[in-house]
């Protein structure tokens, strides 16, 4: 038999899949922007978030640009996240997240025993392994390791790339080129990283990201009206250096672009 447009089955029928479009539709809004939140994350932002919920910023990123002091201990102070001393402290990711997890190393506690230095310091490094999971020491030390750039390139142009990087660009693009920094009024609200899936969007290839160093655009995303959109309204606008950087500065900041992505920010070399 035929079913005719009044049969109270198709009725029930089409109500149905008007109301599952419906709630697709309110899942699909409620959902998108933490999805596409998630998809730019990464361990370095992670990580520091986290450093500035549980309290290591207050002795590892003094406010003050000062590192905070430490009378009775090795170097003076509390070692700043980007110091640029961690390797006198740690060799590896799995050193780092040990200091993190039980307050100091194998190795140094060994070292001291024989040396007799470090008992008498005024602060001490706490033993978070009580308080954080396995993967949140492992984002911090993410974070950690991207701060001090513990791992660099290990040739021209890219290591020349990292001073300049360090001058000019990371205050934005974030430690290990990892992104997430406000950007009130921007599609996502932050800045964007200089590598993953945000940074992939944007520039796709090597010449593509000169184009942004140099121009501080990129025609191919200009010609799309939705984005020249969003970009009108962001608080922070990425600068030209065509003007402020020399060829040979713009070439190794591009490679040390490139060696961030290649090192998920320097994290994994
Ligand atoms: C009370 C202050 C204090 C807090 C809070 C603190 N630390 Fe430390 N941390 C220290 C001190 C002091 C040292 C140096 C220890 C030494 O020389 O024995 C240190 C050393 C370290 C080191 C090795 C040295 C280096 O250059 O980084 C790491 C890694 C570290 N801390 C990570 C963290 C993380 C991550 C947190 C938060 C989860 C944290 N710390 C919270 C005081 C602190
Ligand atoms: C004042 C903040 C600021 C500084 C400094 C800055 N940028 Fe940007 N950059 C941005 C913003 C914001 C965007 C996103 C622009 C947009 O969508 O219009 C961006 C986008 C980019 C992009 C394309 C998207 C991506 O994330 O890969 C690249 C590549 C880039 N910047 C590289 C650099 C380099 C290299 C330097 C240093 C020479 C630098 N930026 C300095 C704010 C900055």
């Amino acid at each position: 038999m035929v079913p005719r447009c009044y049969d109270p089955g198709v009725i029930r029928r089409a109500l149905l899949l008007v109301v599952a479009v419906l709630v697709c539709l309110a899942l699909g809004i409620a959902l998108a922007p933490a999805a596409l939140r998630a998809r730019a994350d990464n361990p370095i932002w992670r990580g520091q978030r986290l450093a500035a919920r549980h309290g290591c910023l207050n002795c590892h990123r003094a406010p003050l640009r000062q590192d905070l002091a430490n009378p009775g201990s090795p170097f003076d102070v509390v070692p700043g996240f980007d110091s640029g001393d961690l390797a006198l402290y740690a060799e590896s990711k799995a050193e780092v997240e040990e200091w993190i997890r039980d307050g100091s190393t194998a190795r140094l506690r060994a070292d001291r025993a024989t040396g007799g230095g470090g008992r008498t310091q005024l602060l001490r490094m706490p033993a978070f392994g009580g308080r954080l999971r396995d993967d949140e020491i492992s984002d911090l030390a993410a974070f950690v390791i991207a701060s001090n750039a513990l791992h660099s390139p290990a040739a021209e142009p890219a290591r020349l790339g990292e001073d300049v990087a360090r001058r000019h660009c990371l205050s934005c693009h974030n430690v290990g080129g990892a992104g997430g920094l406000a950007n009130p009024g921007s599609a996502f609200g932050y800045v964007p990283g200089l590598w993953g899936p945000d940074a992939g969007d944007l520039a796709r290839d090597r010449a593509e990201i000169a184009e942004w160093v140099r121009t501080g655009t990129s025609r191919r995303v200009d010609a799309w009206p939705l984005a020249r959109r969003l970009r009108a309204g962001q608080a922070v606008e990425m600068p030209a250096f065509g003007e402020v950087l020399s060829e040979e500065e713009q070439e190794a900041v591009v490679a040390y672009v490139e060696w961030l992505a290649r090192t998920r920010g320097g994290v994994t070399p």
